[in-house]
């Protein structure tokens, strides 16, 4: 165990982005009864994905991060969940087609409800109330009882996670995602464009391999491998009384795991090396994420890698660029080359959205999509440039045919923004932007494997 850790050392830690809830007495009835509740995920489950991420880390997988940017109660259903989880299974067929790898599947889902802020605040003409942050601690409506902080909504949070695993579950595992229903997965609204018409061909010469793959004795039926897919759970590791609630120890290894998701993140907000997010990711087994942003030194990345990897356990840590297609380019280089210099094992992925984040014309939070397209190309530019491998890609996105970030082949506008903009936090790529960002990376990871090829040939 990480030495002079507890689940609740980070207590004594100082930290932002945690709400004061002002019935103290209510918040530690709502915790100890999440710590008497069944664990969502098993360390078994999370060990095997830090086992996957590691073959990420050596370029043998490449990594697939994604969901809302905020989970909410009043989007919880079946239809959403199905619509993502079949997007998600589109993107990876279009990758693991290109790449010739397997691609390790991560959602943001299932836990992904707390938010950082970037001001307590919110201002609405003379009104200035507690800002929302996440429908884990308080609601989206603007007044005054609904921002104050409710430790019930852990509960609810809890047991929405548990229901959406559940259900993420049975379409991993109980047939949804066999490969020979590849054609299925697409979703009405994005029929008749341009992606759906490169996705069919993808779909049609995998189907043609699955007939042949049958004809000489290999069907789903006998190999599970091709109907049931490895799908995880991640959220950011942010409201800190909630992981700790949840985090038990294994009885296999004796190792302390948060059971709330597979795989938890740091955000850019509560990295701080010496504060109490750092201090409570450090002592769980879980594969950790640290998102890397424009204040991010090197010295200062090496320091917080030598806290959350003390022993160079590779698949344990993924480090997360978001720094802005603008800055990427700045930024990057350095931080890879600290790393390589000190030898660390890591997983590179990159994040375009929260680094290029505007408001439009017409007052909505957006992201252009040819900002998060250029970034992408420059992490995957800048890899190839030092000689390090581009291991995933974390987005925002939805199956839900949203209008929140503008650009993509359907050309939204700011004025179409206000059509279907739902996202309870930070704007979404909607399903046809999430196709398109596929393709996109699919050329990626094909010129890679031809530089690969070169490099072998030289
Ligand atoms: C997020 O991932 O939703 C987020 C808030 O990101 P970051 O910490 O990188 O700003
Ligand atoms: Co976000």
């Amino acid at each position: 165990m990480a030495d002079n850790w507890s689940p609740e050392s980070w207590r004594s830690k100082p930290y932002v982005q945690i709400p004061d809830y002002p019935d103290k007495e209510a918040l530690a009835v709502a915790e100890s009864r999440l710590a008497s509740f069944p664990p969502l995920v098993f360390a078994g489950e999370a060990r095997a994905l830090k086992q996957s991420l590691a073959t990420v880390s050596t370029g043998e997988a490449f990594l697939l991060q994604g969901g809302d940017c905020a989970e909410s109660f009043a989007e919880h259903g079946a239809d959403n969940i199905r619509d993502f989880f079949r997007l998600f299974l589109q993107m990876s067929v279009i990758l693991t087609f290109a790449a010739a790898k397997p691609v390790v599947k991560v959602g943001r889902i299932a836990g992904q409800f707390a938010k950082p802020r970037s001001s307590d605040f919110e201002k609405k003409g003379d009104v200035s109330l507690p800002s929302y942050r996440g429908d884990i601690v308080n609601a989206t409506e603007f007044d005054e009882a609904s921002r104050v902080p409710d430790p019930e909504r852990q509960i609810m949070a809890y047991r929405q996670s548990a229901a959406t695993l559940n259900l993420l579950r049975a379409f991993a595992q109980g047939g949804y995602a066999n490969l020979e229903h590849v054609h299925e997965w697409m979703l009405d609204f994005v029929e008749n464009s341009p992606q759906s018409e490169r996705y069919n061909q993808i779909a049609d010469r995998l189907t043609e391999t699955l007939r042949f793959m049958k004809a000489i004795g290999f069907s789903a039926d006998e190999y599970p491998r091709l109907r049931e897919t490895d799908f995880y759970t991640s959220h950011e590791a942010l409201l800190l009384g909630y992981e700790q609630a949840m985090t038990r120890i294994d009885s296999t290894s004796g190792d302390y795991y948060d059971t709330s998701g597979h795989m938890l993140w740091i955000g850019d907000r509560t990295r701080q090396p010496d504060h109490a997010h750092v201090e409570f990711c450090r002592g769980i087994k879980n594969p950790i994420g640290l998102k890397c942003g424009p204040t991010t030194t090197p010295e200062g990345l090496l320091e917080l890698v030598d806290i959350l990897n003390p022993t160079n356990e590779a698949g344990r840590l993924t480090l997360i660029a978001r720094f802005g297609a603008d800055k990427v380019g700045e930024h990057l280089p350095q931080l890879i080359r600290a790393i390589e210099k000190e030898g660390r094992n890591v997983v590179w992925s990159c994040d375009p959205m929260h680094g290029n984040t505007i408001t439009s014309s017409t007052g909505y939070k957006t992201r252009p999509f040819d900002r998060v397209m250029k970034e992408v190309q420059q992490f995957f530019m800048i890899h190839q440039a030092e000689g390090t491998y581009p291991g995933g890609v974390h987005f925002e996105m939805t199956g839900k045919d949203v209008t929140e970030c503008t650009g993509g082949a359907r050309a939204l506008s700011d004025d179409d923004l206000g059509d279907r903009y739902h996202t309870h936090c930070d704007p979404r790529l909607n399903a046809t932007q999430s196709l398109e960002l596929a393709f996109m990376i699919a050329e990626l990871l094909q010129q890679g494997r031809g530089s690969e090829r070169q490099k072998v040939a030289v």
